[in-house]
């Protein structure tokens, strides 16, 4: 025999259509609260999704257990006192005045378009004390400032170079020389192209085919490795340097339409 159908609980009811509701309600505010700020977007959200695998880096993510694992990792060097001693100390000057031959070069080479002009405003991408900040004010770029996680004010901010804290199309010229310490090198190429105005420049010294140091995140087996990510820039020119272990650098034009 079919069992009795339950009786409709009727009490419960008048409350339900409003507790349906209450997610399309509040999509409903989200998106009127989106499209009504004007504000470009800072900071997109981490966590990321890792990296798609490439033959052309390896990476090394296994040694963290998670993203705040690495960050802490990442600012354990950054905030060694002995480290920072010898970085605003003995190291300064030397490190100060090679970046400023680079960026001085950089500056003079002869091109349709200029790669760096004293009116550029320019962004170093994981710049620790600021040591290229300082190099790019001393040749004469004025407006300069870097990031990294742990700030080095009045040289650099405060920002993973995962999740830039500025707008899109912010900067003329970015610098870095950390790509083997991006957890996530898609994301790290995705934010210089993100803050970089149309017709920027970007420019990165890495070391190719060497095994980085234990901070690294990832080892670069092949240039292309690094040029294949930035999916909205023509590469300038790659060539040989010598910068602190680094020996290569790479020169990269954002497209002026996408
Ligand atoms: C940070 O560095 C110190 C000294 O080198 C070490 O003892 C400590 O385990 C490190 N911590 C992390 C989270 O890597
Ligand atoms: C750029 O700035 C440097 C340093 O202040 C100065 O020597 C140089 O003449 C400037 N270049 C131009 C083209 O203004």
């Amino acid at each position: 025999m079919p069992a009795e159908p339950k009786p409709p609980r009727a009490a419960a009811l008048p409350a339900r259509p409003l507790l349906l509701a209450l997610p399309f309600l509040s999509l409903l505010l989200l998106l009127y609260v989106y499209s009504s700020s004007s504000s470009p977007s800072f900071s997109p959200p981490l966590p990321l999704t890792p990296s798609p695998p490439s033959p052309h880096i390896r990476m090394r993510a296994s040694r963290f257990r998670s993203y705040d694992d690495y960050l802490r990792h990442q600012l354990n060097k950054t905030l060694d006192p002995r480290l920072r001693r010898v970085w605003a100390t003995r190291d300064w000057r030397r490190k100060v005045d090679a970046f400023a031959r680079a960026f001085a070069r950089l500056r003079d080479s002869s091109s349709d378009h200029p790669l760096l002009t004293n009116a550029s405003r320019a962004l170093c991408v994981g710049a620790r004390l600021g040591q290229e900040v300082a190099a790019l004010r001393q040749v004469g770029v004025a407006d300069s400032i870097g990031i990294d996680l742990a700030p080095a004010p009045p040289l650099v901010a405060k920002g993973d170079f995962h999740a830039h804290p500025f707008p899109d199309d912010t900067f003329d010229f970015e610098f870095s020389n950390v790509f083997d310490h991006a957890l996530y090198p898609d994301r790290f190429v995705a934010e210089i192209e993100r803050t970089l105005r149309p017709g920027g420049v970007a420019v990165l010294h890495v070391a190719v085919h060497r095994r980085g140091d234990k901070y690294s995140a990832n080892d670069l087996l092949d240039v292309q490795g690094l040029v294949g990510l930035f999916r909205r820039s023509e590469v300038v020119r790659i060539s040989k340097v010598d910068a602190f272990g680094l020996d290569t650098e790479v020169v990269l034009r954002k497209k002026r339409t996408s």
